[in-house]
């Protein structure tokens, strides 16, 4: 018998708003034993190893000088710092209040399922691909900028480690643009170039992951030292030689500049939402997890601002350069010996952002794999390392894949708008929550709600629209990319979800029936 038309529709829409219940989530965490460790600090050391990395070491140059699809904030630099900041404290309080009522693996993705439901859910996994993913692939192309530059401070290295071709170092696109003479080698037609670091270190890290977290976690301490010195260092020796008048015309490009200039130091950002996925892991989350997210963000601003007085002080602005622009202010200052120390810095830095991006990841597909969104066999666990293996290799392969055809500018973008998108998500999920579950209790609440969600949403998608027209070959990739998430749902995902609840109920039903035999036999 064929369901009649309007139940269907009844059906379909209900499926795609189901919500889960918070407590199916912290009963499904609590059966999953993880330890509970983390302290304040240790979220902290967190939040600044995701967040210092690309955004500051790379990102910085395009957003004081810009690009070719948009201008730079110049020295005012400082003051779209300060907007992006404002734009992140909002939803950093937004997501501590859920992290703590919800303290479980699965970040933004979760919270949507527990506010929005089903659908909005698929598509936040989808969007944090973006951020998390996508981003992956930015860092790791910064992560070869920064390698080649310490390669060139050793002068006994074989030329083509300090001045590798083109095409080794460099996805298609961005190796045409760098050079358009360049000889791209050719096998049976298909163009040979590949940027080889990246995809080095990309698996470098999905090894390390195999593996297990627990290895990792004191090398990111180290990692998080040393860029953090190299960086107050970098302040420290660059203000000697600070000249006042670099720093003017101050916003060279007004109003929209500095705008532009928030939008792409945003990246520089993008990461702290990762403590949250830490929650399930933490001591006292209800207090840890608010001063996690917003210390680091604090910190981290501070660190922003100083560098780009710095740097924007140090040489005018047409001399800033756009790959490695920390490092090369210091050849310009003639500090070369400094220089070198820079980029191992930076290396240790991105590294550590690679781990945490490529960590997120994983965990997210597996929160997903888990509610029956994607394959079954994703959810598998390695026996000995006690890891998601199977989506630790896939999500590898894919990004492997995707950076041979994105490039880094248009990946960072990307990442932007997926992270924006989350936040406006997650303030807005805040507000429904406290409509539909005002007494549930809330160990961390917003302050002056409904105002400060109201004023994240404002913020982010105000400097997300303002960007949408500007910046054209991600404008035109995020929808796109929002749609093929569409279009994955209703051909797997929405499916695959029915037939998991239909496996659990036959499950439960089972369940019951043996206990109903039990009955019957003990009452023979
Ligand atoms: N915030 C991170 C970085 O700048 C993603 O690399």
């Amino acid at each position: 018998m064929t369901a009649h038309p309007q139940n269907f529709f009844k059906n379909f829409i209900k499926n795609l708003l189901k919500k889960k219940n918070p407590d199916e989530f912290l009963e499904q965490s609590e059966q999953g034993g993880l330890k509970k460790t983390l302290n304040a600090f240790d979220l902290i050391i967190l939040g600044i190893s995701a967040i210092i990395g690309a955004g500051i070491f790379v990102m910085i140059g395009s957003a004081v000088i810009g690009t070719d699809e948009h201008v730079g904030a110049g020295p005012a630099l400082v003051i779209s710092i300060g907007l992006v900041a404002i734009a992140c404290i909002f939803p950093a309080l937004c997501y501590a209040e859920f992290a703590s009522m919800i303290p479980v693996s699965g970040s933004a993705y979760i919270y949507t399922f527990a506010t929005m439901g089903e659908f909005a859910a698929w598509m936040m996994g989808w969007v944090l691909m973006l951020e998390y993913a996508i981003g992956t692939i930015a860092v790791a192309s910064s992560w070869t900028g920064y390698l080649i530059k310490l390669f060139q401070g050793f002068p006994f290295l074989p030329e083509v480690m300090k001045n590798p071709p083109v095409w080794l170092i460099n996805d298609y696109q961005t190796a045409l643009m760098t050079d358009s003479n360049v000889q791209i080698p050719h096998i049976l037609g298909i163009p040979i170039c590949f940027n080889l670091p990246a995809m080095f270190i990309i698996i470098v890290i999905a090894a390390i992951l195999f593996k297990g977290i627990q290895e990792s976690a004191n090398f990111a301490k180290i990692m998080v030292f040393v860029k953090v010195a190299v960086i107050a260092l970098f302040i420290c020796v660059g203000a000697v030689y600070v000249k006042p008048q670099n720093w003017t015309p101050f916003a060279p490009f007004g109003i929209k500049g500095i705008l532009m200039g928030a939008f792409a130091i945003f990246y520089a950002y993008i990461g702290f939402d990762a403590i949250s996925t830490a929650a399930e892991e933490t001591k006292n989350p209800q207090k840890n997890l608010p001063i996690g997210l917003i210390g680091s963000l604090l910190i981290c601003s501070i660190i922003y601002c100083l560098v780009t007085i710095v740097l924007t002080g140090m040489m005018p602005m047409g001399q800033i350069d756009l790959k490695a622009p920390i490092a090369h202010a210091m050849n310009f200052v003639g500090q070369d010996w400094f220089a070198g120390a820079i980029s191992i810095g930076a290396i240790a830095g991105l590294t550590s952002v690679l781990l945490v991006l490529q960590f997120g990841t994983t965990r997210i597909l597996y929160a997903m794999a888990r509610d029956g969104f994607l394959p079954p066999v994703m959810k598998k666990i390695h026996p000995k390392f006690k890891t998601p293996w199977v989506i630790t290799v896939l999500s590898t392969v894919l990004m492997l894949i995707g950076s041979l055809f994105i490039n880094m500018q248009v990946a960072a973008e990307l990442a932007i708008f997926g992270t924006f998108t989350s936040f406006v998500i997650v303030c807005v999920g805040i507000l429904m929550l406290r409509k539909t579950e005002p007494d549930r209790p809330r160990p961390f609440k917003v302050p002056c709600c409904p105002w400060f969600p109201i004023i994240g949403i404002v913020f982010c998608s105000g400097l997300m629209f303002v960007a949408l027209r500007e910046v054209e070959t991600a404008s035109k990739l995020f929808p796109l990319w929002l749609v093929i998430g569409v279009v994955i749902y209703f051909m797997y995902g929405y499916k695959s979800n029915r037939k998991q609840e239909l496996l659990k109920v036959q499950h439960v039903e089972q369940i019951d029936n043996n206990k109903e035999k039990l009955t019957e036999k003990d009452l023979i």
